[in-house]
């Protein structure tokens, strides 16, 4: 069966600075690169973020690549630690400056649509000693760099986003004690999600302000959504699905689209006695300064009920609910995430009945690989049917909601070339390109070569068994 794409459909890959661009000439350093410094032992095989794919260098063949493989969009982000001189009063790094606009230059020469992020977890790490976003003086000098970019690139950049998947800090940081600085801190954790949001706002603000005569200049956040789904149809656990989707999808996703929070949520956060500071010119910022198009990360859903026994530990969110461990579902053997395309769909006709069918796209979705080297032929190409399967099921789900309205304007896949990724370090490899850490020599995976005739025919033929596999 042939699934064909609208015209004008955005491919394309997503990377982001701190995970393919490495820490040469950075005037500061990020939280990731100072934990690694503490704790190299936290790191999957003791590799830190200093040169990753070195996309710092080996940007103008990094173009040519994506050309040979005819993407026609990609998202990188910029590193505040790298732009910024002065983080007080918002100086410019020169060598920073010229390095961004080369780089960003040569993707508009290629025609490759360039969304820009300006923050993914990448907290310059003397703003982290101060509290990072717990602290509201430095939701206000990311508001100062967002400006400094936007005054910087707004020539270059097609579509703009303020920040990645802003919940996850809020539990890597501050609940789960997943990341340094390994906080488990409900009313702390709430305090930081409630800033982030205004950190964003007030970014989209400045957007606004800067680029006022210019309607055709849109900025997005990008949310990793996990839809929660109950374990079956008992209320206590319908309901407790719906909180965890409170918590980790709608906080963000109203208040970004809407403008707005849930009064149920807040009630929650009331009754938990976590509700954080807060004060009305702030909401009329969050209120008055909305996106204009939506990105959606997606990888796996969540599976939910509600707790089985009693709560008795710390207050933290999960005394309202728990996740269920679904005996059929599909799992990824490569790095144990579940696969279940159909969420998409559910995802986009989420967006079309509950968000007034905002213009949307898929910022990332991918399939992380553990040992991929072993798949590699006699020729060095990584042989990722599993990533063609994976794609041609999320595309396909992705299609149907399309022919049934939903406003999705295009595809992005995690990753481009095989990069860092925080504590896994390069333990999952994600890319259409796959990198030799020795060498730092990149090869095109048999997936990227799948994508590059998918793009210049904007279609695809799928297979009877990959439909409805779910
Ligand atoms: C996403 C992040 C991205 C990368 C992938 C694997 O949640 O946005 O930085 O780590 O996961």
């Amino acid at each position: 069966m042939k699934i064909k794409f609208p015209e004008n459909f955005l491919w394309g890959a997503a990377t982001s600075g701190p995970q393919s661009e490495g820490s040469k000439d950075k005037p500061h350093l990020n939280v990731m690169d100072k934990w690694f410094q503490l704790h190299p032992e936290d790191f999957h095989n003791q590799v830190g973020p200093e040169i990753t794919c070195n996309s710092y260098e080996k940007y103008p063949e990094d173009i040519e690549l994506m050309q040979r493989i005819n993407l026609n969009s990609f998202r990188t982000s910029i590193q505040w630690s790298r732009l910024i001189d002065d983080l007080e009063t918002g100086t410019v790094n020169q060598k920073a400056l010229k390095y961004y606009r080369d780089y960003f230059s040569r993707l508009k020469k290629a025609n490759i649509k360039l969304m820009v992020n300006l923050y993914h977890f990448d907290m310059p790490w003397e703003l982290q000693e101060v509290g990072g976003f717990a602290n509201k003086h430095v939701v206000d000098l990311f508001a100062l760099y967002a400006k400094r970019c936007f005054e910087s690139f707004g020539d270059l950049v097609d579509m703009w986003s303020t920040m990645n998947e802003p919940i996850v800090p809020v539990e890597a940081q501050y609940l789960y004690k997943w990341w340094y600085p390994y906080i488990s801190d409900y009313k702390l954790a709430a305090q930081v999600g409630y800033n982030t949001i205004l950190a964003h706002a007030k970014a989209v603000k400045e957007f606004k302000i800067l680029f006022a005569n210019d309607s055709k200049k849109e900025i997005t956040v990008v949310l990793n959504l996990t839809p929660s789904y109950s374990k079956d149809d008992k209320p206590e656990n319908i309901k407790a699905a719906k909180l965890s989707d409170e918590f980790f999808n709608k906080s963000m996703l109203e208040a970004a689209v809407n403008g707005r929070f849930n009064q149920e949520f807040i009630d929650v956060l009331k009754a938990d006695n976590v509700l954080p500071e807060f004060n009305k010119s702030e909401l009329d910022i969050i209120a008055n300064n909305r996106i204009d198009f939506l990105a959606v990360n997606y990888y796996q859903p969540r599976r939910i009920q509600g707790r089985e026994k009693p709560y008795s530990g710390e207050n933290m969110p999960d005394k309202h609910f728990e996740n269920f461990d679904w005996a059929e579902k599909r799992i990824n053997p490569h790095r144990g995430w579940e696969i279940h395309p159909e969420t998409i769909y559910n995802i986009a006709m989420d967006i079309k009945n509950n968000y007034n069918n905002i213009k949307w796209f898929i910022s990332e979705n991918g399939m992380g690989v553990e040992g991929e080297e072993k798949f590699k032929n006699q020729d060095g190409v990584i042989q990722d049917d599993y990533r063609i399967d994976f794609i041609k099921e999320h595309l396909y789900w992705l299609h149907k909601a399309i022919q049934e309205g939903s406003n999705c304007f295009g595809y992005q896949m995690w990753t481009f070339i095989d990069c860092w990724s925080w504590a896994n370090s390069f333990k999952n490899r994600y890319g259409f390109v796959s990198l030799d850490l020795k060498t730092q020599a990149r090869t095109i995976k048999k997936s990227g070569t799948w994508i590059s005739n998918c793009i210049i025919n904007n279609e695809f033929e799928i297979e009877e068994n990959l439909v409805n596999k779910n």
